[in-house]
């Protein structure tokens, strides 16, 4: 059991407390017949439910688009919110009363079998207002510190159940070949042993505290070769096009790992390898991942994922069924998905025994998330703990990697400091993409963070220092320069300069303003990817890399002001050029090459 036996007591007193509540004053004849009380129950379950109550099993749907009263009639096993869908209000209690009237809808089925509930709470619980929002995993990957994962996991797990939820669809493990992907950000590194270090704390982070995980994207996601992108993206869910021996000796590792450590669930995903898609290929999903990998828990599809693989619904629903996916991640269309399980079972497309097993692994879920345990209501939580957020300024601290210094850093406390460029004062631009909304906000304040101009004056004002706002009068120059919020293709670009079209509007205009002041320059880069500085590096007395730091600006400042060392490493190869941009470390020749900063490099004491 994967659940802790302090969340089972819990459990236990909830059902106590709340037996007043109406859903518990359901009773037996308002409830559907399935009754799970021991692993050995799900056979029976099975045996029990018809092939309508099976087809709904089998179903995500997206929150917005499913009634409650639909919830009952079709037997749905699960619900997701895509990136940023959330109830009115988006508080704890708004999440909590919407699950537990999805659950209420699933006992009223004829199957009476509870829902679970799916989140991408991918860099703490990203889609609700006022949770801390840690640093995006490629920072992670700097810090490259897998006690600060487990206890980021723990923290996360938190402020996840505090709304309700059961399931995390994270870690990625994607190991991204080329930085020219708008999902770079969300890999720890270009390195899948450094991947695989840090994947396996964060999920046993979760799994302590109750939280189901996905490990996700598999296989070959970071693998995709520039212009090969799926509908004109870029690179993003793209083909894979060397061998996939290659592939799986880049990507393998993180997943034989992550399932050692118990992951509940994998998400297929959305590229192909030479040419076929991975929701489509058996080898992939049932050869390697079960027969091979021994992998025994739920396999979701990724968001409309199977619409590419065959020409009709039908043909998809049972290809992608048959090549190994057990639920079937379908926000809109689920009411005619459930329609093309049922056809195909009828016509003999989907054996009966393949659609059993499909059903076992969704029950089996639902049971090690606990679902089953007296159908307990939820309670509200607290999110944007203070612990929460402890943790996670200890993370932006130990992501930051110093790149340069000549002479200027740790800062002293009591200088005057002129701070200027796009990326000073916006907590939103901190964050990036996957937070409050899919493709991020610029809200400048986002979830009560901190930005860096923030937690400068919070140090500066306390030890007589200052931020000034006539450079002149300035001992440093601050420049912070990066990237807009975006997620997945819509981040994909082939021009990582500072005026590239994901680069902020006025990162030029700032590196040029500064450079005519004639003083000390430190400049820090906000974004999800290394971009291109040697035509202003040499101008610059000191460059630190900060990633996607998150809520938690004043981590900034533990390590600037030196009180704390520096510790993070690149976990990417910085490119000189665009034409570097799919340069890494498993690359032939890779010493030989100049790179502006090559994979590990980073000033620590
Ligand atoms: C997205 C992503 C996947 C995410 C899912 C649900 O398209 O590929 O990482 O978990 O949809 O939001």
């Amino acid at each position: 059991m994967r659940i802790s036996k302090s969340k089972r007591l819990i459990t236990i007193i909830l059902v106590l407390i709340l037996s007043a509540c109406d859903i518990n004053n359901q009773t037996d004849n308002d409830r559907g017949k399935i009754r799970i009380q021991t692993l050995a129950d799900i056979e029976q379950a099975i045996q029990l439910m018809t092939l309508e109550e099976k087809a709904g099993q089998l179903i995500q749907a997206e929150r917005s688009r499913i009634s409650y009263s639909e919830i009952t009639r079709y037997n749905i096993g699960s619900i997701l919110s895509g990136g940023g869908s959330v109830p009115q209000g988006n508080t704890p209690e708004a999440w909590v009363s919407m699950i537990n009237q999805m659950n209420a809808a699933a006992l009223k089925s004829s199957s009476g079998i509870p829902i679970i509930y799916g989140i991408d709470a991918v860099h703490g619980n990203s889609n609700v207002k006022n949770a801390t929002i840690f640093p995006h995993n490629i920072g992670l990957g700097a810090a490259n510190d897998p006690d600060l994962m487990k206890a980021i996991g723990i923290a996360s797990a938190k402020e996840i159940l505090a709304i309700g939820v059961d399931w995390n669809f994270a870690p990625a493990v994607s190991s991204a070949q080329d930085i020219r992907w708008g999902r770079t950000y969300e890999s720890y590194s270009e390195d899948i042993q450094r991947v695989s270090v840090l994947a396996v704390p964060y999920i046993e982070g979760l799994l302590s505290e109750g939280i189901l995980t996905t490990t996700k994207h598999f296989i070959g996601d970071g693998y995709t070769t520039f212009l090969t992108g799926e509908n004109k993206n870029l690179i993003d869910r793209g083909d894979v096009t060397m061998s996939k021996e290659a592939m799986l000796a880049g990507n393998l590792d993180a997943y034989i790992a992550a399932i050692d450590a118990n992951t509940s669930a994998i998400m297929a995903s959305f590229n192909s390898v030479n040419g076929v898609k991975v929701h489509g290929d058996p080898t992939l999903l049932t050869d390697l991942l079960r027969n091979e990998l021994k992998f025994e828990g739920l396999v979701v599809s990724d968001w409309e994922a199977i619409h590419t693989i065959a020409p009709s619904l039908n043909e998809q629903v049972a290809l992608a069924i048959n090549s190994g996916v057990d639920l079937l991640m379908q926000p809109y269309n689920w009411k005619d998905v459930y329609k093309a399980i049922i056809y195909n079972v009828n016509n003999k497309k989907i054996s009966q025994e393949r659609l059993d097993e499909a059903v076992r692994r969704n029950l089996v879920l639902k049971f090690e998330a606990g679902l089953f345990d007296g159908e307990v209501l939820k309670e509200a939580g607290e999110v944007g703990t203070q612990a929460s957020k402890k943790v996670a300024r200890e993370a932006v601290a130990k992501s930051l990697v110093l790149l340069k210094n000549e002479a200027i850093l740790p800062l002293k406390k009591d200088i005057k400091i002129y701070l200027t460029g796009p990326a000073s004062d916006n907590v939103g631009i901190q964050c990036g993409g996957w937070t409050l909304r899919w493709q991020g906000e610029t809200d400048s304040d986002l979830n009560n963070g901190i930005s860096l101009k923030d937690a400068l004056y919070e140090v500066l004002s306390a030890h007589g220092g200052s931020l000034v706002s006539d450079p002149n009068e300035a001992d440093v120059i601050i420049l912070a320069i990066g990237e807009k919020p975006y997620a997945e293709m819509h981040g994909d670009t082939d021009d990582l300069s500072l005026d590239g079209p994901l680069s902020l509007k006025d990162n030029l205009k700032a590196v040029e303003y500064v450079k005519s002041l004639d003083k000390p320059i430190l400049t820090i880069m906000i974004a999800g990817r290394p971009l291109l500085i040697d035509p202003y590096l040499n101008d610059w007395d000191a460059f630190v890399m900060a990633w996607l730091p998150g809520t938690e600006g004043n981590g900034m400042t533990d390590v600037l002001f030196g009180d704390k060392p520096f510790q993070g490493t690149l976990p990417f190869t910085w490119p000189m050029s665009n034409d570097q941009a799919s340069h890494n470390m498993n690359m032939e020749n890779y010493n030989l090459i100049k790179h502006q900063f090559k994979y590990g490099d980073g000033i620590v004491p």
